[in-house]
């Protein structure tokens, strides 16, 4: 009887054990899932450094339900929080934790603003009035997003003009990457009451050069670092697209978008067609990596992409007044970047919707120009405006 009592009392004792040791599995487990899930905003110390003789910060904008971190690093967007079905503030912009993170990027512009001319100058040459001017190489033969250090990793001028309103400048010289003119440029972010980030940009020249400033924002609508963006739904607001040579430069044609791997008109999961290898132009992109070219219902901003995150059901709106939209899949992500919160840049874990003018604009000109002359006023606005589907 003692026995059995003691056999008893053994068993129950260990049952408890063991159930507390689940508990506490379960516990840690979910204090986990929390760590990783919760999403917030880089601190602002491991911004503040000093970088070629000038001083970084991170400036933080908030209205009623988002909240953007902007670095004068480059200008770039660090965190973008934004409500998910569930209210959940969720990061949707790839990001580092700090700014020498940043510094050693390698070639990736998380958040940017890249220029003088964004997107790709075939062999880094181009003829403005008959005068020919060579650019840095720094892609191959050709020149990308400005050249070897470009816009995004200039420290800019910050001015946080109020709660939701961060203004950038920066002064490019003249011949800076082999562009002529002093080139002043001015970024405006605001966040708008209808919870959308909205980017103005304002640039002036003393000798006439070319410009094509824009965003190289990477998204995952789910949260940043939180998985492939492949069963996002993507709809981009355009009928043709601009093919490209083996090294990514556009042939000239304009080419429509029906019948092939690039037609996004209607609401399609990012990675339907994304590995259809018998297209030519997804094996040179290695994935999608090519400028739509928008459909215009005005002269002012229209809707040039929607997208919606298939677990976070938040929904992004693209408006913009510029002609085109580089559509890139983060074909290049491989992991090798710890991005903010711990998690790896895994491949195709996020995109980015460049609005732009065509790449290698200077030289076909057929394209829309990207001309800028002394004494005229570049001037262009994209807004990226967030909800949840109904
Ligand atoms: C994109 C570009 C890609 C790649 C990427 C950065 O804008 O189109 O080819 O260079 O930036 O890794």
């Amino acid at each position: 009887m003692r026995n059995l009592f003691s056999i008893l009392i053994f068993a129950s004792l260990a049952f408890i054990a063991c159930n507390n040791a689940q508990q506490n599995k379960q516990q840690e487990q979910n204090s986990d899932t929390t760590k990783s899930e919760s999403m917030e905003t880089p601190s602002t110390k491991a911004f503040q450094q000093n970088i070629d003789a000038k001083q970084t910060n991170l400036y933080v904008l908030k209205n009623k339900n988002i909240e953007a971190a902007i670095t004068n690093y480059g200008a770039r967007v660090v965190s973008l929080l934004v409500p998910d079905k569930n209210g959940k503030k969720t990061d949707v912009v790839v990001g580092f934790d700090n700014v020498n993170d940043y510094t050693q990027g390698g070639d990736t512009y998380f958040g940017a603003i890249v220029g003088r001319y964004g997107n790709r100058i075939a062999k880094g040459k181009f003829k403005l009035d008959g005068k020919g001017y060579t650019l840095a190489t720094n892609n191959g033969a050709n020149h990308l997003h400005g050249g070897n250090k470009g816009f995004s990793r200039e420290v800019w001028d910050a001015q946080q003009l109020n709660d939701t309103t961060l203004q950038l400048t920066y002064v490019s010289k003249d011949g800076e990457e082999g562009y002529p003119g002093n080139f002043t440029s001015k970024v405006i972010y605001t966040l708008t009451s209808n919870e959308g980030l909205k980017i103005d940009y304002e640039a002036t020249t003393d000798k006439k050069t070319v410009v094509n400033l824009t965003n190289h924002s990477y998204f995952n609508l789910n949260g940043q670092g939180s998985g492939t963006i492949l069963n996002h739904l993507m709809m981009i607001n355009a009928d043709k697209y601009t093919p490209v040579d083996s090294t990514l430069i556009p042939t000239g044609k304009l080419e429509p978008v029906k019948n092939t791997p690039f037609d996004f008109r209607s609401p399609t999961a990012i990675g339907a067609r994304i590995n259809d290898t018998s297209n030519i132009q997804l094996k040179y992109g290695k994935g999608y990596d090519h400028n739509f070219v928008l459909n215009k219902t005005n002269g002012g901003l229209s809707k040039a992409a929607e997208v919606l995150g298939d677990q976070s059901d938040i929904l992004m709106n693209v408006y913009t007044d510029q002609p085109g939209i580089q559509f890139y899949t983060g074909n290049f992500m491989d992991g090798s970047h710890t991005i903010k919160g711990g998690k790896k840049d895994d491949h195709r874990t996020a995109f980015c919707l460049e609005t732009q003018h065509y790449p290698d604009s200077p030289n076909h000109l057929q394209f829309p120009s990207t001309t800028l002359e002394p004494g005229k006023v570049y001037k262009t606005t994209t807004l990226y405006e967030f909800s949840v589907k109904k």
